[in-house]
């Protein structure tokens, strides 16, 4: 009885990952493998983080009905951020501990993938980024990837829009300090529109959670530009648009994928309707694939999935496809599951992560919602953007760009 309890304590310590890890003998018998993921569920940006969740959840439950990998269920881990970036470090630091996931999908908001990607770089654990755009994310190092693209594309796409498409010559730009993505958007954006002939004719800065933005607005709009760029996210957007109308402004507004929100008109109202930003794709392309997933996503989840959701299921995809070209080893399959903390078993399960790593940097021509995914030498895809126009109920599609 003594023996009993003191090895059933033993193998509780072992095993502190979920008795599901280490049940029937370890690392033989995998029984799920796990991945974790990290967003913001609550907070100023709440809907990034919940479309994404959909989409990872559509794309999980697709694959364990396929039979999981190799036969062996998928389970994610969902850690709520609160759309903050310390939190975003402690959410990735409770995954890393407390459930040893073979790997890592968030976040959204580059600044929050900043703050967590160098834990996971620093375990070995391959981290996939949905949709942080700034380039910083993946020079955290080669276990970081994403499957959206990045923001020196994205700037030059909607300068271009602007200069060229909206014939707009005179800009100011509002932009997040706080926000790398606002910050690095801001800046490729200007450097665009100059080299085209255009002017930024003034900038000003204010900070997430700020809900007051009528000292800024009023200078700008003083020096009559003919857009204001606001490279920032829907809430803030949505107030910035409000209060340009109210100050008198009656020029264009135009953003990035950071608008990319059914809460933005609801916030916006009028102000925000006809204006238009970047994004990862649209609900109105008539590709078969995209409105299949469309229908699906609709009939699952009541509404109409926005980009993060799209980018979501691609990750998601992409990573469930990279987990089973690996686990077509049956050794590598049993790393991939290993959750044990027993340290003789660490070395098969790196090897694992590392393999998953190496498979997940050789994705190509996978063929996404967003569009064809192949990784470049740095771990991001190119892959074209679309602008888009805020309606009443939603976006309409007005250009694509390509890459
Ligand atoms: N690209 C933004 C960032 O890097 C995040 C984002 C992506 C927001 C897509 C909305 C839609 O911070």
């Amino acid at each position: 009885m003594r023996l009993a309890t003191h090895f059933l304590a033993a193998f509780l310590a072992a095993c502190s990952g979920g008795l599901a890890a280490c049940g029937g003998g370890g690392a033989d018998e995998p029984k799920e493998i796990v991945v974790g993921e990290y967003g913001s569920l609550t907070g100023t940006a709440a809907t990034f983080g919940i479309s994404t969740d959909n989409g990872i959840k559509m794309a999980t439950e697709e694959q364990n009905a396929k039979g999981g990998i190799a036969g062996v269920p998928i389970r994610v881990v969902v850690e709520d951020d609160q759309s903050k970036a310390e939190e975003a470090a402690t959410a990735v630091n409770k995954l890393l501990s407390r459930d040893r996931p073979v790997a890592i999908l968030g976040e959204v908001s580059s600044s929050r993938t900043l703050a967590a990607a160098p834990l996971a770089q620093a375990a070995g654990v391959p981290m996939i980024s949905p949709s942080s755009t700034s380039p910083k994310v993946t020079q955290v190092g080669d276990y970081i990837f994403r499957t959206c693209f990045i923001d020196p594309f994205q700037g030059t796409a909607i300068a271009k829009f602007a200069y060229t498409s909206k014939g707009v010559r005179k800009v100011a730009i509002l932009k997040d300090v706080k926000n790398d993505y606002s910050v690095g958007l801001a800046q490729f954006f200007s450097e665009t529109f100059t080299q085209m002939g255009g002017t930024v004719i003034g900038e000003e800065a204010y900070s997430e959670a700020d809900v007051d933005f009528k000292a800024q607005l009023t200078s700008m709009i003083a020096l009559q530009p003919e857009a204001l760029f606001v490279p920032g996210y829907y809430t803030e957007v949505g107030l910035i648009a409000r209060q340009a109308r109210e100050l008198g402004f009656t020029g264009l507004l135009l953003g990035g994928d950071g608008w990319d929100s059914s809460k933005l008109v609801e916030i916006g109202g009028e102000a925000i309707i006809g204006n238009y930003f970047t994004n990862h794709y649209s609900v109105d392309d008539p590709n078969p694939e995209v409105q299949a997933f469309i229908a699906k996503y609709q009939a699952k989840y009541g509404e109409k999935p926005d980009g993060l959701a799209a980018l979501g299921y691609d990750s998601a995809r992409i990573l469930y496809q990279s987990m089973e070209a690996v686990a077509a080893d049956p050794a590598m399959l049993a790393g991939l599951a290993d959750r044990s903390s027993v340290p003789a078993t660490k070395g098969a399960r790196d090897a694992a992560r590392k393999a998953l790593r190496d498979q997940i940097a050789k994705t190509s021509g996978f063929k996404g919602v967003t569009g064809t995914i192949t990784m470049d030498a740095d771990r991001n895809p190119t892959k074209p953007a679309v602008v888009v126009e805020v309606t009443a109920d939603g976006t309409r599609f007005v250009e694509a760009i390509a890459p």
